[in-house]
């Protein structure tokens, strides 16, 4: 069954019922205020950190599913026979039977609209640029014959900042909610929650109403009844508010607001709910007292409650992501590859760079920060969009790293501070920010930013140059070399549930902070493919900098571990996984489970190794290691990680084996690592085999199967379920996932193959042999190039006409200074093949 449909003129996805298989969600604001919200309006609101400072409250894993978020009541107040009826137009949480109903989620705002007994009221969300503020636009019409009178309340549940802390510290938080209430008769209503604020903090949330208020609420008890519950108010089935204020318990924000509405008639409500912060010595007014200073605050409310000043704040936010994704549109002839790269990828990758793992409805917004390797790999499919922000995210990151190369393996976004929470030690951490500012580098040209002085662990008096960085996470590696020569893998690699020395048998301890063995001998072949992919770019940089010398150590150093994974890393027909702490094999023939693995076959080809290699088994070879992905990870649904599936809990290997076969790392689908294959399989040449595999995961094209894939049909899962598990095909974890970066990476740069190098633009297309072409437009430092491929013949050899002239190769040189558009010209393949 289908949910909705993809409106791609209006870059939307429109969802027809509201009983998704599981709530479909958006995301709200770009930068520091952000917002889940559902296509039923569950969700709730940050600022900065998912953590530190929520503003509403969230149930994670609640029953009835997605429980909180922003309410909006509708309440018919008579004459009968409706009097006395009330629903919710978002269907959550009253669950009417609506007679209509559709969300368009769109890029950063999301508009839920439904018709019940003949009244229609259509609710946008959205966070205007550059706001701390979240707009929410009802508008409500009377379909009608005659006169309605109608009640409308809205309703949001304040959490007490810290969300860890609201969730579990009751014998505190039930005796320190606060809130304000301005609601008099000649200005517009606004409840303002201030706990804590009389201490230490110098932030409340405000939630204001457009309209003169009927009455309010603002203790959740009140508003819902003794034992009362979402769906059935107590102040909206007696269509009265109780105009409470809230000492303690749990501060909600609900306005009332009667309507009257002629036949046919429309009325439009705003509703802002927002975050503000006051400087400590203007906290409060008069100075002495304990009310907030709204001196600075009122001029933003007032500016949002008004409903010219609310369109053009629309306008200007789909101005801004018609920008951001004008960067690169494509044509091609398969909607859901230009679907994805022209919207949802893109968007998608938006999202992961701003929250990496911290904030969806899978991820809890408590227990991870920004992660070291997440955002460094986020930000390969967002620096063409943003390239400032991904400056100062490469900036952050690497202030966190320390002395020895190594890296914390998550920083709070609020602090900007490394911490340990969930392990350290991951021993392929460092290598990731050297891609990440190679790709930087690639997309600006900003050599600058090697210059820049970053501290170590955010240390005072530690600055060294960017590049300095860089040269350290290589030496990290080189300075942890097992008995094989191939890199320690510490905690674990890139898999953080290949935990080889954690030999864990305490129920309920974590895998990734529980002690571990001393960790001089479990050995890694991914990381070892990661280092000659990482030195190999460093030397590019080195050597573009001006520094050969260097250049040739980091190519000599890929070198020696590129042999010593060809000596020790190689099974005969694929790269082997790693060594345990007894130095026996992991993803080998040799295993009785667990014999391939996916990431070295992705990695290993895109490090280079084995591409020139003959087929007899004695040499690593891309294509006999991408031939037994294909023979025996490859299912309908995507490539799973590991064959066979661990059947029981092995000790020694930790938490992968913790996992019923076919879920996660244990034999799932585990999106992030099916792009590293099509990026393999385009540098072996194989566009068919690219493509199909990239169509496999994405999600436009598998929407058509959504009551098995279940989640939303616009953006990458972190999971689906591999071929062991009972529910193959069923995704999960969707939004915040490695996938959306490696998927733009694996679509945009190798398989259309229109590729930022330190040099120029690379065209190398590697697309399916049926493909007749396609056309992209690609905005590169500063130029807009027009790229039309023809394909003349079958393969992949280039032909390239740049402004009508032929060029040799594939690289298109920067054209000279002053001139901003480049027609690139495309013959693909050779005529007659
Ligand atoms: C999660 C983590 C990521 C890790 C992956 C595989 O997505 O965020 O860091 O690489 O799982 O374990
Ligand atoms: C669990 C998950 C894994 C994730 C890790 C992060 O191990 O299975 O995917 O990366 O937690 O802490």
């Amino acid at each position: 069954m289908r949910y909705g449909f993809f409106d791609d003129s209006r870059r939307e996805y429109v969802i027809t019922r509201p009983d998704t298989p599981l709530p479909w969600i958006n995301y709200l604001g770009n930068k520091s205020y952000f917002g889940l919200v559902s296509n039923t309006a569950g969700g709730y609101s940050f600022y900065r950190d998912a953590r530190l400072r929520r503003l509403t409250r969230y149930r994670y894993n609640n029953v009835p599913t997605d429980t909180g978020g922003r309410y909006i009541y509708v309440r018919d107040d008579g004459p009968p026979p409706a009097a006395g009826e009330y629903w919710s137009p978002t269907w959550q949480p009253a669950r009417r039977p609506l007679e209509t109903y559709s969300c368009r989620h769109g890029l950063g705002y999301t508009a839920i609209g439904s018709t019940y007994l003949g009244i229609e009221a259509q609710t946008r969300y959205f966070v205007p640029l550059g706001e701390n503020l979240e707009v929410w636009q009802l508008i409500v019409t009377n379909h009608r014959e005659n006169v309605a009178r109608l009640s409308v309340f809205s309703c949001v549940e304040f959490c007490l900042w810290d969300a860890w802390d609201d969730a579990t510290n009751f014998q505190r938080n039930f005796s320190i909610g606060e809130v304000e209430v301005d609601a008099n008769d000649d200005s517009p209503g606004v409840i303002y929650h201030k706990s804590e604020y009389r201490e230490r903090r110098n932030h409340f949330a405000f939630f204001a109403c457009s309209e003169p208020l009927a009455g309010f609420d603002t203790q959740r008890e009140d508003f819902l009844g003794p034992y009362g519950s979402w769906d059935s108010p107590a102040a909206v089935a007696r269509g009265c508010s109780f105009n409470s204020v809230a000492h303690g318990w749990a501060p909600i924000g609900s306005h009332h607001v009667r309507l009257e509405l002629q036949p046919g008639e429309t009325r439009q409500i705003i509703f802002v709910l927002g975050y503000h912060e006051n400087p400590d010595e203007e906290k409060f007014d008069p100075p002495g007292s304990q009310q907030i200073d709204k001196r600075t605050v009122r001029p933003i409310i007032d500016r949002y409650l008004d409903a010219g000043n609310v369109e053009a704040a629309f306008a200007a936010l789909r101005a801004y992501w018609d920008e951001l994704l004008g960067v690169f549109q494509v044509e091609t002839p398969d909607i859901h590859t230009s679907r994805m790269v022209n919207i949802w990828n893109a968007y998608q990758c938006m999202v992961t760079f701003n929250l990496s793992r911290s904030a969806s409805f899978f991820e809890s917004g408590i227990g991870r920060g920004m992660g070291f390797r997440d955002s460094n790999q986020d930000l390969l499919g967002f620096v063409h969009m943003v390239p400032e922000r991904a400056r100062e995210r490469i900036l952050d990151l690497a202030a966190t790293q320390l002395e020895s190369g190594g890296a914390y393996h998550q920083y709070q976004p609020l602090t900007k501070r490394g911490n340990d929470a969930v392990g350290g030690g991951f021993n392929d951490d460092p290598l990731w920010l050297i891609l990440a500012v190679g790709a930087y580098l690639k997309e600006t040209g900003d050599w600058s930013i090697l210059d820049e002085p970053v501290p170590y662990d955010n240390r005072p008096g530690s600055e060294q140059p960017l590049y300095d960085h860089l040269e350290r996470s290589l030496r990290y590696t080189l300075d942890r070399l097992g008995p094989h020569g191939l890199p320690l893998i510490g905690r674990a690699d890139w898999n953080d549930c290949l935990n080889l020395n954690t030999f864990s048998s305490t129920p309920g301890e974590s895998f990734q902070t529980a002690d571990t063995k001393d960790g001089t001998t479990a050995e890694s072949v991914f990381i070892a493919g990661l280092f000659v992919l990482a030195a190999k770019e460093l030397a590019g940089i080195a050597r573009w900098r001006g520094s050969p010398q260097e250049a040739d150590r980091f190519e000599v150093e890929a070198a020696k571990m590129e042999s010593v994974v060809c000596q020790h890393g190689w099974d005969g027909d694929w790269f082997l996984r790693a060594y345990d702490d007894r130095s026996h094999k992991v993803g080998s023939r040799e295993c009785a489970e667990g014999q391939i693995f996916v990431e070295p076959q992705g990695i290993c080809v895109m490090a280079g190794i084995g591409l020139d290699a003959g087929l007899d088994g004695s040499q690593p070879s891309a294509k006999k290691a991408l031939a037994s992905v294909g023979e025996q990870l490859a299912t309908a649904h995507g490539i799973v990680l590991l064959q066979p599936a661990y059947t029981r809990y092995y000790l020694h290997l930790g938490e992968i084996s913790s996992y019923p076969p076919g879920y996660k790392e244990n034999a799932g689908i585990f999106c992030h690592t099916n792009p590293w294959i099509m990026i393999a399989e385009a540098i072996v040449g194989d566009g068919d085999r690219a493509h199909d595999y990239y169509l496999r995961i994405n999600p436009s094209a598998r929407e058509k199967i959504g009551d098995l894939h279940r989640c939303e049909p616009y953006v990458y899962a972190q999971m689906i379920a591999g071929s062991d598990a009972p529910t193959h095909g069923e995704a999960k974890n969707s939004w915040l996932t490695g996938t959306a970066a490696w998927n733009y990476v694996a679509i945009t740069q190798w398989i259309l193959g229109i590729r930022p190098t330190f040099d120029g633009l690379e065209i190398a297309p590697i697309v399916p042999n049926d493909w007749p072409g396609f056309e992209a437009t690609r905005i590169f430092r500063g130029v807009t190039y027009r790229i039309s491929v023809d394909r003349v013949g079958r393969g992949n050899s280039v032909a390239l006409l740049v402004d009508g002239s032929p060029i040799e190769g594939h690289l298109v040189p920067l054209p000279p200074l002053g001139q901003t558009e480049v027609m690139v010209n495309v013959a693909l393949g050779r005529a007659g093949d």
